[in-house]
């Protein structure tokens, strides 16, 4: 063994129980008491919690959109994730009109070797079917471990929505080739007539962001996402799902006994569309928006009933100028927040607070994304896994804020947010990458996650 972590409470999704952990050539060997070997590094975890490495599923690096880039880039984004307790991101590289699956992530893939600091996985975004190529191309892309693609319902003008037609294709395929298909539900046209007579009428506030994508334009495309799905009887893999007629729908669908997996943000569990009604509201905006407070209520009764298998991010953040081309109109605001480093602490301060349990954090930010993305090596404190283990302090508070973060925005949504207990020590394959406050990772150590499909 290499490192021994010593006495620390291991978490796992139905226990709590105190132990060591072995690691040897980053895989943890050994779980047990007592554990020893000359020359190992030791780790004293008495009076904390250790948990496996979260998994980020939902990231958009140096990703361009909006009239920009997103403003972490790989190196940054996976730094912020070292010093949150993410061990593994999920980014979303974009496939374009004439470009092919394989080709789209091996271009970014290429960017990660040199600059990530945890694991990467991708999911690709489809946005057109190159006459049937792309679809021919999913078994190929499942053998090389992308085992999951996105289908944004949603930015019709950006060029990126896919139509029923495309959708239902790649549902079919996705079934055929044991993949997953992941669905952004919004509803562009109602969006756009929104948007048209807001506009009309001199509403250009941030506020007009959430009213032109209230509850029912996620509610639709949700629904119509869910009939797809069971009608092609094709697995399903609701993204950042945010308001509470859809997430009603989706809910039913799995009690049905349907292959349907529902994500949601910290973002939709901590602020509702009033945060658009602040002067700098802008700042919040992302798609789909915040929901109201009815929508907070159920997300949270979905998570507690586990009916809700994954919690994300969408980290996806812009600097204050970027957010401010919409100061004066909300059309012209880029879409996103920054979230990466927030996602464990602030669900795992959640379970401090006693609203739900820390066994189903590590459930719904660890286990279950890898479980459902075919990650074997990931989400779990056992014996044969990747050594991606955090520590955590749960009577260490901490206070959100731009400055005591590891990403390269200059401004975040969470600023002033105080949480209860705070990681101490993330390690990834048994290298540690963060240490109290500090990021003491290696650039370019983080490692492509080969996914198998699910058959
Ligand atoms: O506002 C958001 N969510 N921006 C990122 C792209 C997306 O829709 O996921
Ligand atoms: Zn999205
Ligand atoms: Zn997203």
């Amino acid at each position: 063994m290499d490192l021994i972590i010593k006495n620390g409470t291991i978490i796992t999704t139905s226990e709590s129980y105190v132990a060591d952990i072995g690691v040897k050539d980053g895989k943890i060997v050994a779980i047990g008491t007592n554990l020893k070997e000359e020359g190992a590094n030791v780790v004293d975890a008495n009076g904390k919690l250790v948990l496996p490495g979260a998994i980020d599923a939902h990231t958009h690096l140096a990703m361009p959109f909006g009239g920009t880039v997103s403003a972490d880039s790989y190196l940054a984004g996976t730094r912020a994730a070292a010093c949150g307790g993410v061990t593994t991101v999920f980014d979303y590289p974009m496939q374009r009109k004439g470009k092919g699956i394989i080709e789209t992530v091996e271009g970014r893939k290429e960017i990660c070797d040199r600059e990530a600091c945890v694991d990467y996985a991708f999911h690709c975004c489809i946005t057109d079917l190159n006459n049937g190529a792309i679809l021919d191309e999913f078994k190929d892309a499942v053998e090389y471990g992308v085992t999951s693609f996105k289908c944004f319902l949603v930015y019709k003008k950006e060029g990126m929505m896919v139509d029923d037609a495309t959708l239902v294709k790649i549902l079919l395929k996705a079934k055929e080739t044991g993949a997953m298909t992941n669905i952004h539900a919004e509803n562009p046209d109602l969006i756009d007539l929104n948007i048209e007579k807001f506009l009309k009428e001199g509403k250009t506030s941030a506020w007009y962001h959430y009213l032109s994508r209230p509850e029912y334009v996620e509610a639709e495309a949700d629904k119509r996402a869910i009939h797809w799905a069971k009608s092609m009887e094709a697995p399903l893999y609701l993204v950042h799902m945010a308001d509470k007629e859809g997430l009603e729908a989706a809910i039913e669908a799995k009690r049905e006994g349907y292959d349907i997996y529902i994500e949601t943000c910290p973002q939709y569990l901590e602020f509702t569309c009033d945060v658009y009604k602040r002067e700098d509201g802008r700042n919040f905006v992302c798609s789909p928006p915040m929901k109201n407070k009815e929508s907070q209520d159920a997300l949270w009764k979905a998570i507690k009933a586990g009916e809700i298998d994954t919690i994300a991010t969408d980290h996806c953040p812009f600097q204050s100028y970027e957010k401010d081309w919409g100061k004066d109109d909300f059309t012209k605001i880029p879409n996103g927040c920054a979230g990466v480093e927030n996602l464990y602490p602030y669900m795992l301060s959640a379970a401090n607070e006693g609203k739900l349990s820390f066994n189903n954090v590590v459930e719904l930010c660890s286990t279950n994304p890898a479980k459902i993305f075919g990650c074997t090596q990931k989400g779990s404190i056992t014996v044969g896994k990747d050594a991606d283990i955090v520590i955590y302090d749960p009577s260490k508070d901490f206070t959100i804020s731009v400055d005591n973060m590891h990403s390269d925005y200059d401004h975040t949504i969470w600023e002033g947010k105080t949480l209860y207990g705070y990681p101490v020590k993330t390690f990834v394959r048994g290298n540690l990458v963060y240490d109290n406050g500090e990021f003491v990772g290696k650039i370019g150590l983080g490692e492509f996650v080969k996914r198998i499909g699910r058959k």
